[in-house]
């Protein structure tokens, strides 16, 4: 069982990535910090930083063995297993990476293609995420949506995000600005994994859990399907027993149909 609600009396574990090469020097490390004080004033929270850049996890060669054999066959799972643990013992998730060439910088994409397991085979349903961004101009948005897209991905309950520009953070009136942000953002960072609630999901969470679906099913005898069949997943309409929205229900699954008669025809088009 993944950790989500904080124990009694206890303070909140959380477990955030930098995914900034400048480490300590890091804006976005200085705004996950900001929020971390900030959840501090309204209940003890530890907050376990991991500096992509120092984790010596090498490029990830792609071998996909974490998905069609294990996570534990990764051939850097003596690096990539501990944050895995981690992560699973953390009450909630804070995913940061500055904008590089408007994009996740290199570095927090090749540490997410280490869980790429955890997208087949998700976990981590009730933890809560924040994610976070800072470009000096532009691009916030891709990184946010590729972030919030990653932690929803593994099981997260994605709560809020936040772009900061950081060529304004000399000027009083924005850093005022993201004073008042980032207190918003860690009161409700704090209220979501108090009250440890599964997050009702998205008309997007449901057609992807419908693609992962449809994918699982074909792969007979894998370690994925073996997963998905423990949980009764292979004919479900989601992951969890959150009430869904009827609507959506009815839209997804029949989008699903679609996509799988279409599939079975080979009518899928090529992407132009
Ligand atoms: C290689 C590289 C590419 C960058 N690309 C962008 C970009 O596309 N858009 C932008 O607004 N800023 C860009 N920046 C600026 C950074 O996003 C910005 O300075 C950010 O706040 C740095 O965050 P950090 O201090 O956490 O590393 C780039 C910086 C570098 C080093």
């Amino acid at each position: 069982m993944t950790a989500t609600k904080p124990e009694p009396g206890q303070p909140l574990r959380i477990l955030a990535f930098v995914g900034s090469p400048r480490n300590e020097e890091s804006w976005t490390y200085k705004i996950m910090r900001q929020v971390e004080a900030r959840m501090n004033d309204i209940r003890p929270t530890e907050v376990e930083y991991i500096f992509l850049n120092r984790t010596g996890v090498p490029f990830c060669d792609g071998c996909l063995s974490c998905v069609n054999v294990g996570e534990q066959s990764c051939p850097s799972y003596d690096i990539v297993g501990p944050i895995a643990a981690k992560m699973d013992n953390a009450n909630g998730l804070i995913l940061g990476a500055p904008v590089h060439t408007f994009a996740v910088t290199g570095l927090m994409k090749n540490f997410v293609e280490y869980f790429m397991y955890k997208r087949n085979r998700p976990s981590f349903f009730g933890k809560k995420a924040l994610v976070t961004t800072t470009a000096s101009g532009g691009g916030h948005t891709q990184v946010l949506d590729f972030l919030e897209g990653t932690a929803t991905a593994w099981g997260c309950d994605v709560v809020t995000r936040l772009g900061v520009s950081s060529s304004q953070m000399k000027k009083p009136a924005y850093v005022e600005k993201i004073d008042v942000v980032t207190r918003e953002i860690a009161e409700l960072f704090v209220k979501e994994i108090e009250k440890g609630e599964l997050g009702s999901p998205k008309f997007g969470h449901l057609m992807n859990f419908r693609a992962m679906q449809h994918m699982t099913r074909s792969q007979k005898g894998s370690v994925n399907e073996q997963y998905w069949q423990e949980r009764n997943w292979l004919d479900a309409e989601y992951y969890t027993d959150v009430p869904i929205n009827p609507f959506a229900r009815m839209l997804a699954g029949r989008i699903a149909r679609k996509m799988r008669a279409s599939t079975r025809k080979g009518n899928a088009k090529p992407v132009r």
